[in-house]
Formats: C-alpha cells, sequence, structure tokens
C-alpha cells in the first residue's frame, strides 16, 4: 500500500481545524506541508509557525516540503516546529551534501526534491544518505496542475537506482496526483503519493484517501 501525503496546501484556511480533524480520522499517513518563499518558487505560503498549529494538531508523520532559497537558515526552526522529514531541492543547494548533513544532524529525515527538469542520475552519490526523493511532477508552486507523464520514466530510473544499492530511500510523487493516474505512480515504483486538489476538492475526501490507499 502506498503512503498517501494529503498537501494540506489544498486545505481550506479558513477552518483548517475540520480539515485536520478529517486527516487524522483518515487513512491518510502523512501531512505534506509545502513551504514557498515567494523566490524560488513563484508563490508564497506558509512557514514553521504556521507548521507548528499543524505539529500540535496531528500525531502524523508532518513532512514539510521546502521550495526556498537557502534552506540551510532555517532547517533548525522546522525542526523546532515539528518536522519529521525535511525536503530541500536539488536546485536550491549549492552544498547539498551539507544540507544533508545539517537535516540529520537536527534529528529529522532528509529529502531532496527534483524539479521537472532535473535528471535522477544527479543523486548517485547522496542516494545512500537521504531518505526519501520527491520528485516533482509539476513545476512547483502550485496546486491543481497537471501530471507531467515523463516523471513515469524518472520514477523507473530511480526505483532501480535505489534497489540496485539495495537501499531503502521512499520515492514520493508531487503534483498532479490523481485516481487516474496513481496506480502507474505506484506500479512504475514509487511508494509516497502526495495528493492536493485530489483529496481536498473531492466530494468525500475520507473516501478519496480510502480509494488512493488502495489503488
Ligand atoms: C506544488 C506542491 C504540491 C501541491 C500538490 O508546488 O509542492 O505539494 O500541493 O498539489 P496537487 O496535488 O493539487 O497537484
Ligand atoms: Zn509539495
Amino acid at each position: 500500500m502506498p503512503i498517501v501525503a494529503p498537501s494540506l496546501l489544498s486545505a481550506n484556511y479558513i477552518n483548517l481545524q475540520a480539515d485536520c480533524d478529517m486527516l487524522n480520522a483518515s487513512e491518510a499517513d502523512w501531512y505534506h506541508l509545502d513551504v514557498m518563499d515567494g523566490r524560488f518558487v513563484p508563490n508564497i505560503s506558509f512557514g514553521p509557525m504556521i507548521i507548528e498549529f499543524f505539529r500540535k494538531a496531528t500525531t502524523k508523520v508532518c513532512d514539510v516540503h521546502l521550495m526556498i532559497e537557502e534552506p540551510e537558515k532555517y532547517a533548525e526552526a522546522f525542526q523546532k516546529a515539528g518536522a519529521d522529514i525535511l525536503t530541500v531541492h536539488y536546485e536550491a543547494c549549492t552544498h547539498l551534501h551539507r544540507n544533508i548533513q545539517q537535516i540529520k544532524g537536527l534529528g529529522m529525515k532528509a529529502g531532496i526534491a527534483l524539479n521537472p527538469h532535473t535528471p535522477v542520475s544527479l543523486l548517485k552519490d547522496v542516494l545512500a544518505d537521504i531518505d526519501m526523493v520527491c520528485l516533482m511532477s509539476v513545476n512547483p508552486g502550485f496546486g491543481g496542475q497537471a501530471f507531467i507523464p515523463q516523471t513515469l520514466n524518472k520514477i523507473k530510473e530511480l526505483r532501480n537506482m535505489i534497489d540496485e544499492k539495495g537501499l531503502k530511500v521512499e520515492i514520493e510523487i508531487d503534483g498532479g496526483v490523481t485516481l487516474a493516474n496513481a496506480k502507474s505512480i505506484v506500479d512504475a515504483g514509487a511508494n509516497v503519493l502526495v495528493a492536493g486538489n485530489t483529496v481536498f476538492k473531492a466530494p468525500n475526501p475520507t473516501e478519496m484517501i480510502s480509494l488512493l490507499k488502495k489503488i
């Protein structure tokens, strides 16, 4: 069964408690929390202060996706806010190995996100040091975009790289995940499904989460 990580970017911010209650009672495994700085991506969302509230509202894993420049400046703040997994973008890190060591040194799991144009082969020398790869299946910045089909080839290539080395690294797919494409994503070798609009715009979000778990 895939890990299902609803993205709170698509939640109802005027009534977050209701969405947290729904997620807590659902089969969702993780909270996916998208942090955007208006520089690395053309949108601004929220930071550690809001994540602290999410942390208090749930016992589920807090999967924090940083779409920000200079993530090293904020890693500790996100750890204090309660992040369990901290993912930084390959494209935002000049000293990526140092970023990974920092995140792990703070006691969090370390993830690396790749934009759609960034090849998975670039992860060869850090794959053994990380817990997760987040493959962006849309250009980051906004929810509700269409899945980029080339992602399926990237998943297969990454799955081979991980299995060849006998590693245990999660493959998370972020962007445009729907009930229609989830099976092909899991069949290609991914095991974590992020879903924003598919969950929160569904007539019955709890049922949608169950359907994603069952694909
Ligand atoms: C996009 C974010 C995603 C987004 C996914 O920049 O990283 O996590 O919330 O939203 P959907 O599932 O609606 O594409
Ligand atoms: Zn995300």
